[in-house]
């Protein structure tokens, strides 16, 4: 399969999930032969990442693994390619300026669809902290034959980057399920108003909400879907599923992140700052020890490319182990702590 053709399948709204995932495999393939990348997923290998002030930036190897994440690169992949189509139609004639932040050593959300613009349309700026991953990439534009296009790449920590100039397309994927450990939110704070007017952040927006779900539960019911039928209790946040809503403990949008950040900077009296927390209160039911507090990440690509739960790694159910044992009528403050490891933090709060 050669680009190309990885390309359309990938932006082929009919392919089929198989198909999608063999275009993803053989554009990893290519990659990786042609730069010497081994995509792994180094899950307990902290080996090669860095260790920033706003969070971790995955090594390379791990974030070439990035590309079999398969249903999260999809989406972004067509998310960047519909919001560039969108920007042409906004800024008629001009040459697009786009920075594509953390791309990692293969470009994954933009490479593949490169070939669909001309050279004169777009200026690209690809920056990652890790300097072999934008080694992989340069050697990669010249694999592909996009040496006529306009790329420039940058060496630099995405959140505290300043360009020079106004940006019409800001790419940033730097997170895990939860906003964990990576720096999305100080990337989205610092490179988000950076954007020209009418210009495009994506991700458009990311929130975290906090639940009571029945997890063993929920994994049986994509086990065996005929089950979604059942009939369940009230709270339920979908289809068979048994859920408790508890709150959105984190919304991030490119237009609100810089002023959270500052605000966090100020008003915190920790040494990390954090965002302005979130009370919830644990519903009381009567079978409450099958439920855990677990976090759900759904994602706005852009326009209709959603990422929902369970679709991706990014969007897994994420456990709150802090909060064992339920107990209906408690509160906890919950709060988002930013500085070098981005994590949530549970506060139990005294009975009212
Ligand atoms: C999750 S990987 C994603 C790689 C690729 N963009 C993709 O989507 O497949 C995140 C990438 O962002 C880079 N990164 C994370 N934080 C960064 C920062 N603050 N500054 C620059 N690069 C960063 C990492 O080095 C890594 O290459």
């Amino acid at each position: 399969m050669n680009l190309n053709s990885i390309s359309n399948t990938i932006l082929d709204e009919t392919s089929s999930f198989e198909q999608l995932c063999n275009a993803l495999n053989a554009f990893s393939l290519l990659c990786s032969e042609a730069t010497g990348v081994s995509p792994d997923p180094s899950f307990d290998a902290w080996a090669d990442d860095a260790l920033l002030d706003n969070g971790v930036a995955i090594n390379p190897q791990a974030a070439a693994h990035c590309v079999v994440d398969y249903a999260r690169s999809v989406a972004f992949i067509r998310g960047v390619s519909a919001a560039i189509d969108t920007l042409k139609l906004r800024f008629p004639g001009s040459s697009l300026e786009i920075l594509y932040a953390g791309c990692g050593p293969f470009a994954t959300l933009l490479l593949p669809v490169l070939g669909k613009f001309l050279p004169g349309e777009l200026k690209l700026y690809l920056l990652d902290v890790h300097q072999r991953s934008l080694d992989s990439v340069q050697r990669l534009l010249t694999e592909f034959g996009f040496c006529a296009h306009s790329v420039q790449l940058i060496k630099a920590d995405a959140s505290t980057y300043l360009h020079p100039g106004k940006l019409h397309l800001v790419i940033a994927e730097t997170m895990q399920k939860s906003l964990e450990q990576e720096p999305q939110f100080a990337v989205t704070a610092n490179l988000a108003p950076q954007l020209c007017p009418k210009g495009v952040f994506i991700p458009q927006h990311i929130e975290v909400s906090m639940y009571m779900a029945d997890l063993d539960h929920e994994r049986r019911l994509m086990d065996y879907p005929r089950l979604e039928n059942d009939s369940q209790e009230g709270g339920r946040a979908g289809s068979g599923q048994r859920r408790y809503r508890l709150g959105t403990v984190c919304s991030l949008s490119p237009e609100h992140a810089f002023d959270q950040l500052q605000r966090a900077r100020e008003n915190s009296t920790e040494v990390v700052p954090a965002l302005e927390p979130t009370i919830v209160e644990i519903t009381s039911i009567a079978d409450i020890s099958r439920f855990d507090a677990v976090l759900f990440t759904r994602i706005c690509v852009f326009e209709h490319y959603r990422l929902k739960d369970y679709e991706s790694q990014i969007t897994l159910p994420s456990k709150c182990f802090e909060l064992s044992d339920l107990v209906g009528g408690e509160r906890f403050r919950v709060t988002y702590q930013l500085g070098s490891y981005p994590r949530f933090n549970f506060e139990r709060l005294p009975k009212a």
